[in-house]
């Protein structure tokens, strides 16, 4: 039996931090169990909004790349690879722009969205534009069957598969497979001050390399509920950030529930609802914190792995750019 093809990336902008675990990363280790999985460490996307930042970038590469493994992807079940180093997304990319219009793009919510909170205006990047039509080159040179996306990113997939029915129609056969996105059913965590979400531009993103100190600092300023002066008075969990992590991180769910009662009813305070917390978070993060530092001390390592899934990547989505030229007469192969 052919297992599911599944493709992830992470554009290479910084380390991955708990609201990328909770997310996604978690999940992503379940399926290289199950999957035939491919995280792409997106360096080249990274420029489309850091283009003057290309040091940032390099970093981050490396940055990534030890947090997949602390968290316990398994370089022998999951191929880890570099985009800057698959020339065939860069040609698949190429040919696709010729297939989508400007005008499809900037309809697109998520760049709207982007283009106006980055503040770029009519001087967007035309590689930032165009991110759209690169990230269908990467969906379709792997032959992805599966994309796990945030919801923002759903249209991307949309596109993509108009794209690649494009291709199969234009070539008069099927080339491309399309792609469903699947979307994790939690939501994004908050940011401690429940404004907005975990993010490591707002400055509200615990790393997944966090000390004890600073997860007990994370944890000290949540915001809880407001009303709730006194232990003893009855307290809101709705809103509540305390909560919104424990319905994302305990697994003991039955606690949880008697806990919300007790908390709604009065009588249990804001301390003893962070404790239980910041012990959870502790035992969960202290584990990914050693396997990333002992990665960490050897960067070659980590760099051997990363050469030998873009070496297999490359196989993959050259195959894919030779078959998508051929079947459409563009150039020799
Ligand atoms: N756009 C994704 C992000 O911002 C990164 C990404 C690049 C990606 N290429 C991809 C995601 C292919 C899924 C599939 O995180």
């Amino acid at each position: 039996m052919q297992k599911t093809v599944i493709l992830t990336g992470d554009r290479a902008t910084g380390p991955l931090h708990l609201g990328h675990y909770a997310g996604t990363l978690k999940n992503r280790v379940a399926l290289q169990g199950t999957h035939e999985q491919y995280l792409l460490i997106a360096n080249m996307q990274a420029l489309t909004d850091h283009a003057g930042r290309t040091g940032l970038v390099r970093d981050a590469v490396l940055e990534i790349a030890l947090d997949y493994l602390a968290v316990g992807i398994d370089p022998d079940r999951t191929v880890i690879c570099l985009q800057s180093g698959l020339p065939a997304l860069a040609e698949l990319s190429m040919l696709y722009l010729n297939l989508v219009t400007v005008s499809r793009l900037e309809r697109i919510p998520t760049i709207r969205e982007e283009i106006a909170s980055r503040g770029f205006g009519r001087a967007v990047p035309a590689g930032f534009l165009s991110y759209p039509v690169a990230q269908a080159a990467d969906i379709t040179a792997f032959r992805a069957e599966l994309v796990p996306v945030g919801a923002d990113q759903a249209p991307l997939i949309e596109l993509t598969n108009e794209i690649a029915r494009r291709v199969n129609a234009l070539a008069g056969e099927t080339v491309l497979p399309e792609a469903r996105a699947l979307i994790p059913e939690a939501g994004r965590l908050p940011a401690p001050d429940g404004r907005g979400k975990m993010s490591k531009s707002a400055g509200t993103a615990l790393p997944l390399s966090a000390g004890p100190d600073q997860i007990s600092a994370f944890v000290r300023s949540m915001y809880t509920d407001p009303g709730h002066l006194r232990a003893s008075d009855p307290g809101r969990v709705e809103g509540n950030v305390v909560f919104a992590y424990l319905d994302a991180f305990d697994p003991d769910r039955t606690e949880v529930a008697r806990i919300k009662a007790h908390y709604r009813a009065g009588g249990l305070g804001d301390r003893a609802i962070k404790r239980r917390l910041e012990d959870l978070l502790q035992e969960l993060i202290r584990p990914i914190r050693e396997r990333r530092e002992v990665f960490a001390r050897d960067p070659a390592q980590v760099i051997k792995i990363l050469r030998r899934g873009t070496e297999r990547a490359d196989q993959l989505t050259s195959e894919t750019r030779s078959r998508v030229f051929t079947a459409l007469r563009v150039g020799e192969t």
